[in-house]
């Protein structure tokens, strides 16, 4: 039976890529989505891959999810915390409402879905989660302190599940994926874009596909060994 696999943020961009790929690889992939119906609408026509809408920032909505999936397709046993946003100012403009709502979704949403998660993956003693983190919370970035911090939490909660889980076959792992072709990335100021770009080796972009197939690579069932491992995928941008 092919593994039941969650994509967070998975109808635009890197979790969409994601879906598809791991679709197209014999897994059963769900997306999760939220706010942004016409896309949902879109992904699943072209897809035909099944799209459930929730926050990620809200406890009791990760588990009424997870658990409507679990009745409608069976457990989840594999977790891809992809959705995210950003809300960059520098601190001294930075407002309380900025710095809440990354830390909530981008930090909170990885705990809120692991925590829905979790117990099924231990019941079976198997489970695959993947966490995107970002370079930036690597580097650090200006005008980001609130999303370099919750990506920064990211790797530290991905390495503290990661040893909960060792002994049931439960992996953990961090993604921190440089600057890629998304509308998150669209949306910076393109000065700020160039000075980023000429600080990028190999001259570009990311593709959500070449983020997609790393996470492909962590899921597989013969990935047992690699666990609390953070992969760095940024065209050279910063070397950790
Ligand atoms: N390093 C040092 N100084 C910088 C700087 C940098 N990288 N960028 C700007 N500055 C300077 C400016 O030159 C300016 O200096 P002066 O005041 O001396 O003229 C000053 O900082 C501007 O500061 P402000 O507080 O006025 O900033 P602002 O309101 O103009 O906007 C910003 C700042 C919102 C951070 C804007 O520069 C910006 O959007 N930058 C891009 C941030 C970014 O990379 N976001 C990534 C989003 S994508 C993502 O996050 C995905 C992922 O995982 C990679």
């Amino acid at each position: 039976m092919s593994h039941i696999a969650l994509i967070t943020g998975g109808v635009t961009g890197i979790g969409a890529a994601t879906a598809k790929l791991l679709q197209s690889s014999g897994y059963t992939a769900i997306a999760n989505y939220y706010g942004n119906q016409e896309d949902a609408k879109t992904f699943h026509e072209e897809t035909g891959i099944p799209v459930y809408e929730w926050n990620v920032g809200n406890f009791e909505e990760c588990q009424d999810g997870a658990a409507k999936i679990a009745a409608e397709h069976g457990p989840i046993e594999i977790l891809v915390n992809n959705a995210g946003i950003t809300r960059d100012g520098t601190l001294h403009k930075m407002t309380e409402e900025q710095w809440r709502s990354v830390i909530d979704i981008d930090l909170g949403g990885c705990f809120n879905m692991c925590r829905a998660v979790i117990e099924s993956m231990r019941e079976k003693r198997f489970g695959r989660i993947v966490n995107i983190s970002s370079v930036n919370g690597l580097s650090g970035q200006f005008g980001q302190t609130n999303y370099s911090a919750a990506k920064a939490g990211v790797i530290g909660f991905t390495k503290a599940l990661a040893l909960e889980g060792a002994r049931r076959n439960i992996t953990a792992n961090a993604i921190a994926p440089g600057y890629t072709h998304t509308t998150m990335v669209d949306a910076v100021p393109e000065e700020a874009m160039d000075d980023i770009l000429a600080n990028v080796p190999v001259g570009r972009l990311g593709e959500p596909e070449e983020i997609a197939r790393c996470v492909l690579f962590l899921v597989e069932d013969d990935a047992g060994f690699v666990t609390g491992s953070t992969l760095s995928v940024n065209g050279g941008k910063y070397m950790a």
